[in-house]
């Protein structure tokens, strides 16, 4: 499958590009065991079995969700945006068979001087926000521009936890778990479903969120 090329770098896309050269070996073996939330956040989107929206997910990595959108609904379009080009490879080798209502783009996804193909029904963040730093108030702003009127964006991803070194340790992975991005959501988008869990007894929480443009 062909993906579209990245054109400009700054300092937080070569990090996260150098950190993902040796994660995407990693990724699908590990990744299941704390990126909780996934398949509830596509549950909560409540689409119908025959949909054939735009969906986009910004940051879709190995593809873990767009193959699960691709195999449970047969008339979606979908795209993904990341700036990874190891974990594309793999999306992509993972979704060949997908590949006639499929497009990857190689891109940061902020505003910026490159378009999408096609407006999308629907902007999929998962786990991918906390890693953008700086810059995840402006991917918001990308989301919100790039949506149709009545678009839905949902969004799942770390939220906080108690423990500094915890906090520490995910720093050191590039997340920033500070609370800080289900205020902005709210602020910018009508809530439809606003969810925070905890995970392995309040080590950490996740959120989900899906909201209306
Ligand atoms: C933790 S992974 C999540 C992958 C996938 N969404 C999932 O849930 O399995 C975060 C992904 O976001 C991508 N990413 C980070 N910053 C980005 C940016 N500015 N624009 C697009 N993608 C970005 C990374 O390359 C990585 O593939």
């Amino acid at each position: 499958m062909e993906i579209a090329k990245l054109n400009n770098e700054s300092t937080q896309v070569k990090t996260i590009r150098s950190y993902y050269k040796l994660h995407a070996k990693l990724y699908q073996a590990t990744r299941w065991s704390f990126l909780f939330g996934r398949n509830q956040i596509i549950r909560a989107l409540n689409l119908p079995k025959q949909s054939d929206q735009t969906i986009l997910e910004v940051g879709c990595g190995t593809g873990h969700n767009l193959s699960t959108l691709a195999n449970q609904y047969p008339n979606l379009h979908l795209m993904g945006v990341d700036i990874s080009p190891d974990m594309l490879k793999v999306a992509s080798n993972r979704l060949q068979r997908h590949s006639r209502r499929l497009l990857f783009l190689e891109k940061p996804y902020a505003p910026g001087d490159w378009k999408l193909p096609a407006k999308p029904d629907v902007v999929l963040f998962s786990y991918c926000l906390t890693m953008i730093n700086p810059g995840w108030e402006d991917a918001l702003q990308r989301a919100y521009d790039d949506l149709d009127e009545d678009g839905t964006i949902a969004v799942v991803d770390f939220h906080g936890s108690p423990f500094r070194i915890f906090l520490r340790w995910m720093d050191v992975h590039h997340v920033r778990m500070d609370k800080h991005l289900l205020p902005a959501l709210e602020a910018r988008f009508t809530a439809v479903h606003t969810e925070v869990r905890r995970a392995y007894g309040g080590l950490w929480s996740y959120f989900l969120f899906v909201g209306r443009k």
